[in-house]
């Protein structure tokens, strides 16, 4: 690739691939690498700057991570955040110290000098700290551009050695400005030229799966979400028919929901790959007869999954390869090792067993959900899909109360396609993360024209969340609530009740189960 690029070099920060993102924002290339890497890659004339990454070490310790100074002398230019900023002053005579007071969170800050790397920045602006060393003196020749309370040395740059260094991160949302910065690093500073798009990312992906896997097979489980629909159309264009993609219809989709998968990608779509559907609705509800405890249902759910997954593929042969749509913030949640376990998520981890693979095929593994989404665009794929709002792996099977059956399957699909109908009627469909409705396993006593009825409440959901792991309901306005649940009580039968649940996560989580 001869375009430009910067190297976000890591020591093991907890934002490095949002470093790259932010750097990707600007239209330029970047890639994460390890500060263990060979110099002499760092020579490459296309490589035109460094980031060095944030991290848990105090850079004074022993067998604390530190790059080669040999990078020092390329003259290549140097952006250190938080680590890297403690790093550079360290290696280059300055001082680094434990902080008294440490800092986290939102900090105001002061700009106190002209900076080539705050350049636009506002006098007094907010940025996100998080740092228990801080650097006490820069090294000779460099000069302090901004402070806070607690931080005399919040950021200090040489325009001469051409190293400019921020204590705080700039590629965090909460850093106001912090965009800014990167821009001046990559576009004005290491003069980046701005010719990086999508379009090339779809383009070196096709190269490297090519490459990864010559004229093998490669199997991919289709659920109908964002990330795997966009990992089917790039490897259809990049190995068309040498791609198995496996959809599993479990029964416990949203309305419709299959066959709109299978217009897509079924042969009548404009894909070219081999789409194998496996209805297995029946099988689904018969093993899920009379169970009512929620994790029993989703291990229910996980294992028939797998096994209906394995009996499809078991019908292929010489299938070396396994397509995933994993994304960079599902490698962070792996990577976590989440403390308590609150809900078990099947497709997390959730790998045939049985079969044996030569190697996964993971395109969109550095990408975060709106870069897929972009990507997902430009290979042709219809915004019902792209702009999809999350839907669990066990489905409506954790958005029914108690026991599953087609009846129950069937009055949530009703009113869950009439809610979603009228909130895109009512164009709130963009502003909300993700609504749905689900089934209460109350049944209540009501009146319709002259009879009494006893029939189920439906509960509507709708909350808005930046990472799903906290929650705010949703207000919607009155007259559209209003016909949404005449709509429902009219429309569903089966349905007398509508209750809104608006609680918060926590304490309440997103789904019901
Ligand atoms: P909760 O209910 O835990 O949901 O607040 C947080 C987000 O995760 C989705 N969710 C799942 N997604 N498999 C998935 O793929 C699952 O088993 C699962 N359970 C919950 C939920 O829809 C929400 O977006």
């Amino acid at each position: 690739m001869n375009q430009d690029k910067i190297l976000v070099i890591d020591f093991g920060g907890q934002y490095n691939q949002l470093i790259a993102r932010r750097v990707r924002q600007c239209h330029v290339y970047s890639e994460v690498v390890p500060y263990t890497i060979d110099i002499e890659k760092l020579k490459d004339p296309t490589v035109k700057g460094f980031i060095f990454t944030g991290g848990p070490n105090s850079c004074y310790l022993e067998n604390s991570p530190l790059i080669s100074k040999e990078i020092y002398a390329l003259g290549k230019p140097i952006f250190g955040i938080c680590y890297g900023a403690q790093m550079i002053a360290h290696q280059l005579g300055g001082k680094v110290i434990h902080a008294d007071i440490s800092e986290y969170g939102k900090t105001d800050v002061d700009i106190i000098a002209d900076s080539l790397l705050l350049d636009r920045f506002s006098k007094h602006t907010e940025v996100f700290m998080s740092h228990t060393d801080r650097i006490s003196e820069v090294p000779e020749g460099f000069v302090v551009t901004s402070k806070t309370d607690n931080c005399p040395i919040a950021s200090y740059e040489s325009k001469e050695r051409n190293i400019y260094a921020t204590q705080f991160h700039p590629e965090v949302r909460h850093t106001i400005e912090g965009q800014k910065s990167i821009e001046n690093f990559v576009l004005n500073i290491c003069k980046c030229e701005p010719t990086w798009k999508s379009e090339s990312f779809i383009d070196e992906q096709i190269e490297l799966v090519r490459k990864q896997v010559g004229d093998k097979k490669v199997l991919l489980g289709l659920s109908g979400g964002v990330d795997s629909a966009v990992v089917a159309a790039l490897l259809s264009k990049a190995i068309g028919k040498n791609l198995y993609c496996v959809f599993v219809d479990h029964g416990l989709l949203r309305k419709n929901e299959a066959e709109e998968v299978e217009a897509v990608f079924g042969p009548k779509g404009k894909y070219d790959l081999n789409f194998i559907r496996a209805d297995a609705k029946d099988l689904f509800y018969k093993k899920l007869e009379g169970v009512v405890e929620p994790e029993q249902k989703r291990k229910i759910i996980g294992a028939t999954f797998l096994e209906v997954f394995e009996e499809e593929t078991n019908k292929l042969s010489d299938v070396e390869f396994l397509a995933q749509g994993t994304i960079y913030p599902d490698r962070i949640e792996s990577g976590l090792g989440i403390s308590a376990k609150i809900k078990s998520h099947h497709n997390v981890g959730g790998l045939p067993k049985n079969m044996k693979f030569k190697g996964l095929v993971e395109p969109l593994q550095n990408l975060f959900k709106d870069e897929v989404r972009e990507v997902g665009t430009l290979l042709g794929l219809p915004d019902f899909i792209v702009h999809r709002q999350p839907f669990p792996g066990p489905g409506l099977g954790i958005r029914i109360i108690g026991d599953v059956t087609a009846e129950k399957v069937k009055i949530v699909q009703e009113a869950d396609w009439i809610y979603r109908e009228e909130i895109a009627k009512a164009g709130l469909d963009k502003e909300i993360s993700q609504y749905f409705a689900a089934l209460s396993n109350m049944r209540s006593v009501g009146v319709m024209g002259d009879s009494r009825t006893y029939d189920y409440a439906i509960v509507l959901r709708a909350v808005q969340t930046d990472d799903f792991m906290t929650a705010k309901p949703v207000m919607i306005p009155a007259d559209v609530m209003t016909t949404i649940v005449d709509r429902i009580v009219n429309e569903v039968k089966g349905v007398n009740r509508v209750m809104y649940d608006f609680t918060s996560k926590p304490p309440s989580t997103i789904e019901l189960e």
